[in-house]
């Protein structure tokens, strides 16, 4: 899908279709007069008589309308004109994305949505949104099937502005759809069943990206993980016959001296729990494990694609978590690779096993701020639902920011508290600390043990368990933290 800015008349403009919004009561927006004039009083006739609904998100159709120059018209519901809102937007913008990319085959459409005003939020920002939405929602998994998913929907997408300032305007088209790339290559990864995404299916990955956007790209394997005293990391290997992958990707955009933020993310390629074993029920959407590397190499691509003028480093630390003959037992004690020893009670919470040493090997970068990426537990989707990501930091600033750049990208995240409390739970008689806490507050211990490995640096956890893929009929990988991780490099990029 091919998209532009235009300015113009959306009563003039000659297109397969034509979208506009419309509160279901209430006056109609700039580009809906325009339409309804040209239209002899068409579409206020329609919404007098009730015919457009009170959901924002339904649609009406008109087709061959007369007056204006389009083989559809669609008008979206914005909902009632009181309860509007950046709800209602998003979910009218979503149906129409829907519509655009499932319907026929249509050369190009029209879309006037950027232009219906949101209190706090710009032409610019709703350009980069719709953009992103309408891209995204074009995305589908085929890798897989022996039918591969036919062609449908529009080729071109064209955002018709009143608003003047293209060049803005041309920067937010391009962001929304290297979003919405960066987003499908996490979403792809992501569904892309264990067998064929392993860990070294998620270095070659790097290592393409890096070849298409020149940045370096370098992949340690068992051995030289072994030197750098990655015992952790390695623990949760030891049951498997996938050789491990330690993935790091140098995207060099900012000035040399310019200290980099630092993504790391988990990809476990597969969670079986280990010895731990987890039940069977489901147990398939643990190939979703690796959600956190998917996204870091979604974000890159995005980074590639924009060029953005500052430097990331991203980590992924990439192992399946396999119960066999040589895997890690509960009550076995390791080094990690800050000196520190873990006994491991449960070797299905592996998740902060492998990212403790991916935080550790990321202090050698000297880092603005590193912000890791994690399915790191079930306990999150109890405290939060699957809305927000769960978000813990030991430097309250960058959590705002975090959070700030979720509500702006509405791909939002909710801190947690991380309290020095919550440490007494990961108490071990046999080491330095337990590898989990109590029954209560998972989610806040599972980050309590991170912070034991973060200390040098500003740092900030994302749990994507409930927000990175959905489960039953419509089973699938979100692109989620992409949307949020890509704003905030946007931004830092900026501060630059
Ligand atoms: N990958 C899981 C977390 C998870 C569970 C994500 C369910 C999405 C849905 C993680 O490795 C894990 O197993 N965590 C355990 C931790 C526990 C053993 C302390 C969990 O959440 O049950
Ligand atoms: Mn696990
Ligand atoms: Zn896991």
């Amino acid at each position: 899908m091919q998209f532009t800015i235009k300015t113009g008349s959306p009563e003039k403009h000659k297109t397969g279709i034509l979208v506009i919004g419309a509160h279901s009561d209430g006056k109609l927006g700039q580009a809906a007069i325009a339409v309804d004039q040209a239209c002899g009083g068409l579409i206020a006739r329609l919404i007098a008589r009730g015919e457009l609904d009170h959901k924002a998100g339904a649609l009406l159709n008109l087709h061959d309308p007369e007056g204006i120059h389009c083989e559809r018209l669609i008008i979206a519901s914005l909902g009632k004109e009181a309860d509007f809102g950046e709800k209602a937007w998003r979910d009218a913008v979503g149906a129409v994305a829907k519509s655009l990319t499932t319907g026929p085959v249509r050369q190009a459409a029209a879309v006037t949505l950027a232009d219906i005003e949101l209190p706090g939020r710009d032409t610019a920002w709703a350009v980069q949104q719709a953009t992103r939405i309408i891209a995204d929602a074009g995305y589908g998994y085929d890798a897989t099937k022996s039918k591969k998913i036919e062609s449908k929907g529009v080729s071109e997408v064209t955002l018709l502005t009143i608003n003047k300032a293209l060049t803005e305007l041309k920067t937010a088209v391009a962001q929304g759809k290297a979003i919405a790339d960066g987003m499908a290559l996490t979403r792809e990864l992501a569904n892309l069943p264990a067998n064929v995404c392993t860990p070294s299916y998620l270095a070659e990955t790097a290592q393409l990206l890096g070849t298409q956007y020149k940045f370096k790209v370098e992949i340690l394997d068992r051995k030289d993980a072994e030197k750098l005293g990655m015992g952790s990391f390695l623990s949760v290997a030891r049951g498997s016959h996938e050789p491990p992958r330690f993935i790091v990707m140098h995207y060099k955009g900012g000035k040399p001296k310019d200290k980099p933020v630092v993504l790391v993310g988990k990809g476990i390629t597969f969670d079986t729990g280990g010895i731990s074993l987890k039940p069977g029920a489901e147990m398939d959407e643990m190939k979703y494990d690796m959600c956190g590397a998917a996204s870091v190499l979604g974000t890159f691509k995005t980074l590639g694609e924009l060029g953005l003028p500052l430097n990331v480093v991203g980590i992924i630390p990439a192992t399946e978590n396999m119960p066999g003959g040589g895997a890690t037992k509960p009550g076995d004690v390791v080094t990690s690779m800050s000196g520190q020893t873990i006994e491991i009670l449960n070797t299905d919470a592996e998740g902060r096993l492998v990212l403790c040493d991916a935080l550790t090997y990321a202090e050698r970068f000297d880092p603005a701020c590193v912000v890791d990426i994690a399915t790191l537990t079930g306990a999150i989707i109890i405290a939060l639902g699957k809305i927000p990501s769960g978000l813990m930091a030991n430097d309250d600033e960058l959590a705002r920011e975090l959070v700030d750049c979720g509500t702006r990208s509405g791909d939002r995240a909710w801190q947690m508290p991380l309290w020095e409390e919550y440490q007494e739970g990961l108490k071990s008689n046999f080491a330095d600390m337990a590898n989990i806490g109590g029954r209560f507050g998972g989610s806040i211990t599972a980050a309590c043990f991170l912070a034991r490995y973060t200390k040098a640096y500003k740092w900030a956890h994302l749990d994507i368990a409930g927000t990175s893929w959905v489960s039953g009929d419509a089973k699938g990988a979100t692109g989620r933290p992409v949307p949020l991780l890509c704003e905030f490099l946007i931004g830092r990029s900026k501060a630059n």
